[in-house]
């Protein structure tokens, strides 16, 4: 383990139970002092254990970051397990040019956002068309990063929301595509295959039952599907139209891939120019995040914090809980693209990591969370550094006294975290209502709340397209920073890879058929499956 580690392990640990509160009565201007801001969002880290000393040295673990965001900028091949460039910037940058192996890739990126707008266009004006007429309903069949964005960002950005009817279909459970297709017309639906590989299971699964449904209702089912891949073999060969195939490079990652056609179900549902604006949101963070000096570099600072928590504190998870009830998807978002990049436990150079790798990512929107399971956040024995975030607007005017006690509850969280009620203050409150003796005490022991729970909060004026962009550009960098002093790939997936290889496996011993090699259990479950089913 590297010297700084250890240096920042012994300071928290001199810590000892130094208390956040502490910290604002020694710094009357530690509130104004420790925010971190970037074209009108505000990142508050005041209400956490970070004080000048740790974040002097925090600052120290930021050192490397500088060069190898450079480098992912610029084209280079850093994502190394698999030989490829990091470049979903480039797809946000439409004005710049990359050069990738002695070729400006940027033409061609800025053909295939023309390409995906016209066709949005007209999806949504009546130009393309169902063989029973305007396009009413498009389903996104996609799952992981092929998902996850567009579902989330078509449900953030609601009310911008002019175009068809967008559903997403992505688990490979019959339910999903079952329930999704139930009700609507084929003729007039618009089918988006979504996968970079055009080889997922789930996906190509789903693909194929929405081409039997449609087989039969419509003469040409074909002429309604789309493709967004990186393999236009695959999709010659799945009899889609090159005209409706939006291919994309393999330097565009699966969970990063939402500011390309894998957007275009979020493009049809707003619109392209709003889709631009949430384009020119993450432009906006990414100029940000190559200019600002570290200590005023949010995506930096989201990321020290992060590892503040996790690998200093040692606290395992990490809620994100959004006051907003449209970014009821963001914490699943999250999952994926902090999970999947940095759930790792090998270095880039293949030793063993030294460090914990980061934290279980998982969440709700407020205020829903607080009535299951914030119980635990305030008075259970782990603690759980909390993210929240609050638009100071909410979007509907004429319901502002909504949005006054959704904000009221979001502070209200952070400074109760914060501030605890110590048992001498639960004891009054017991006693003036009437209680003395040993039940006063035991009742008032119930009722103490330890505080000293740190959180952060991330402001912004309005959730729309712009700051929709911002937050998740702002995300994707907080887990590259992460990924660079924790001297990880934040870019591959091997971990995934098992267990889709073993359900490969497994599914003949499902069909009452010998599949030697699988262990006892799983022989026994699939026999279970067998004679429930019979
Ligand atoms: O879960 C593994 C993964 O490869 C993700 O990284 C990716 O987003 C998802 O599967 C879907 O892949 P594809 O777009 O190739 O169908």
């Amino acid at each position: 383990m590297t010297e700084i580690w250890k240096r920042l392990g012994d300071y928290r640990d001199a810590q000892g139970d130094l208390r956040i509160s502490d910290l604002f009565a020694s710094n009357a201007k530690r509130a104004e002092d420790c925010v971190t801001s970037a074209d009108g969002m505000v990142f508050d880290w005041s209400k956490t254990t970070i004080d000048a000393g740790a974040i002097e040295l925090l600052l120290e673990l930021a050192a490397p970051v500088a060069l190898r965001r450079d480098a992912m900028f610029s084209g280079e091949r850093i994502n190394e397990t698999e030989d490829r460039a990091v470049l979903h910037t480039a797809l946000r940058n439409l004005e710049g040019s990359v050069i990738v192996e002695g070729q400006d890739v940027m033409p061609m990126v800025r053909e295939t956002h023309r390409r995906m707008s016209d066709f949005a266009r007209a999806v949504r004006d009546g130009g393309f068309v169902g063989q029973g007429g305007r396009i009413t309903d498009v389903v996104n069949i996609g799952i992981g990063g092929s998902d996850l964005g567009p579902a989330m960002a078509t449900r953030a950005l609601s009310p911008w929301h002019d175009g068809p009817r967008v559903h997403f279909v992505s688990n490979v459970d019959g339910a999903d595509i079952a329930d999704t297709l139930k009700g609507l017309d084929p003729a007039t639906t618009l089918i988006i295959v979504a996968s970079k590989t055009f080889t997922t299971i789930e996906t190509m699964t789903n693909a194929e039952t929405a081409r039997n449904w449609m087989t039969g209702a419509v003469t040409a089912p074909a002429m309604q599907f789309a493709a967004l891949s990186s393999a236009s073999g695959k999709t010659a060969e799945w009899g889609i139209d090159p005209e409706r195939v939006f291919g994309f490079e393999d330097w565009v990652g699966g969970r990063y891939s939402m500011w390309g056609p894998i957007g275009l179900s979020l493009m049809i549902a707003i619109g392209p120019e709003a889709f631009d604006r949430f384009l020119a949101g993450a432009l906006a963070m990414d100029r940000h995040f190559r200019s600002a000096p570290d200590a005023e570099n949010l995506p930096v600072m989201l990321a020290l914090v992060g590892i503040w928590h996790n690998q200093i504190c040692g606290y395992g998870t990490r809620a994100v809980l959004p006051y907003d009830n449209r970014l009821a998807r963001l914490p699943a978002y999250l999952q994926q693209l902090e999970m999947e990049s940095n759930g790792k436990s090998v270095a880039m150079d293949g030793s063993d990591l030294e460090i914990v790798s980061g934290p279980v990512i998982w969440g709700e929107p407020g205020t829903n969370g607080q009535h299951a399971f914030y119980q635990l956040i305030h008075q259970g024995t782990q603690i759980i550094p909390c993210e929240f975030m609050l638009a100071a607007r909410g979007h509907e005017p004429e319901l502002a006294h909504h949005h006054l006690l959704l904000a009221a509850n979001c502070l209200a969280q952070s400074e109760a975290l914060m501030r605890g009620r110590s048992l001498d203050e639960a004891r009054a409150l017991m006693r003036a209502k009437g209680l003395e003796g040993a039940e006063l005490e035991r009742q008032a022991r119930h009722r103490v709340f330890p505080g000293n729970r740190p959180s952060t909060t991330l402001l912004f004026p309005e959730l729309s397209p712009f700051t929709l962009g911002q937050i998740v550009a702002l995300y994707e960098h907080r887990v590259f920073v992460e990924g660079v002093i924790l001297g990880i790939n934040s870019f591959d997936q091997w971990g995934v890879e098992l267990g889709k290889e073993l359900a490969l496996k497994v599914a003949p011993l499902l069909e009452g058929k010998s599949a030697p090699g699988h262990d006892p259990s799983t022989e026994h479950l699939a026999k279970l499956v067998l004679q429930m089913r019979s």
